[in-house]
């Protein structure tokens, strides 16, 4: 039988391709995200096999209910998609407003929700967490410094519930995400970026990801240079970057 994947953050963008792509694979669909008229235009379009549910990460005990209230609709969740994000590029707006938003969406929405899925997990004895990281988590910078260190946090939060999933008697898988930039309304109209992937493209490759439980994916594969890349740079050259 195939799986029940919920994908928080599925109203546009990546999470709302990969919803497309999981379900053009045969998955029940849970989308969730605060644009509704979004959601309700997904299900129509996937017409089957597809629940939709409203929620703010940021609204910390509600996203939980949120979650709960889908995971009852569908009969239930295998796989758990942490994919809702905001960007500061460029640093559009400076200032403490914006990177403590950054940080209630990328850091602190996504741990609530990480810690839920473990624990559902644990208690269910099966499940997959899967977090949309980013190639930035790999790297402090200037032009979007909030949004790289929350990236940071998601890999090294992730990094260490794997660890704890192996020493569960519970069956976890949890895969860290990591494309590089991507069309999607966060890099629409911005300057200077390169190797833009198409967002159906990275759909697919992330759903493979998924697929084969993959700790850690690049996508699309070629941004796997870019990782390598950066980490050969020593901080005294890159600070001077
Ligand atoms: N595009 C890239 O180049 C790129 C590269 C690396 C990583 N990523 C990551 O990929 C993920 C998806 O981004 P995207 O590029 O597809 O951008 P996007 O089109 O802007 O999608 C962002 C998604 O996050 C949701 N979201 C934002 N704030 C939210 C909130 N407060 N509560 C619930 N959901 C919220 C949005 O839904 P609503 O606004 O409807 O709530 C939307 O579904 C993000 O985690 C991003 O960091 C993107």
């Amino acid at each position: 039988m195939k799986k029940k994947v919920a994908i928080i953050g599925a109203t546009s963008g990546i999470g709302r391709a990969l919803a497309v792509e999981m379900h053009n694979r045969g998955y029940t669909v849970g989308a969730t995200g605060r644009r509704l008229e979004r959601l309700e235009e997904l299900r129509n379009q996937l017409k089957t096999n597809t629940y939709i549910q409203y929620m703010d990460v940021t609204d910390l005990d509600d996203a939980i209910s949120q979650l709960d209230q889908l995971k009852k609709d569908m009969g239930g969740l295998d796989i758990i998609v942490l994919n809702s994000g905001v960007s500061n590029y460029q640093q559009e707006s400076v200032g403490r407003e914006p990177d403590l938003h950054v940080i209630d969406v990328n850091v602190r929405g996504f741990a609530n929700l990480g810690s839920y899925a473990f624990n559902l997990f644990e208690e269910q004895g099966h499940g997959h967490i899967v977090g949309i990281s980013s190639v930035a988590g790999l790297f402090g910078w200037g032009l979007n410094i909030p949004y790289n260190a929350s990236k940071s946090f998601v890999n090294t939060y992730l990094q260490g519930y794997r660890q704890k999933a192996n020493h569960s008697d519970a069956d976890i898988a949890v895969s860290t995400i990591m494309p590089g930039f991507v069309e999607s309304e966060m890099t629409e109209g911005k300057k200077d970026l390169f190797w833009v992937q198409p967002t159906k493209k990275a759909a697919k490759q992330i759903a493979e990801a998924i697929e084969k439980q993959k700790n850690e994916a690049y996508i699309t594969k070629r941004w796997r240079l870019v990782g390598w890349f950066v980490k050969l740079i020593p901080n005294w050259a890159w600070n001077r970057m």
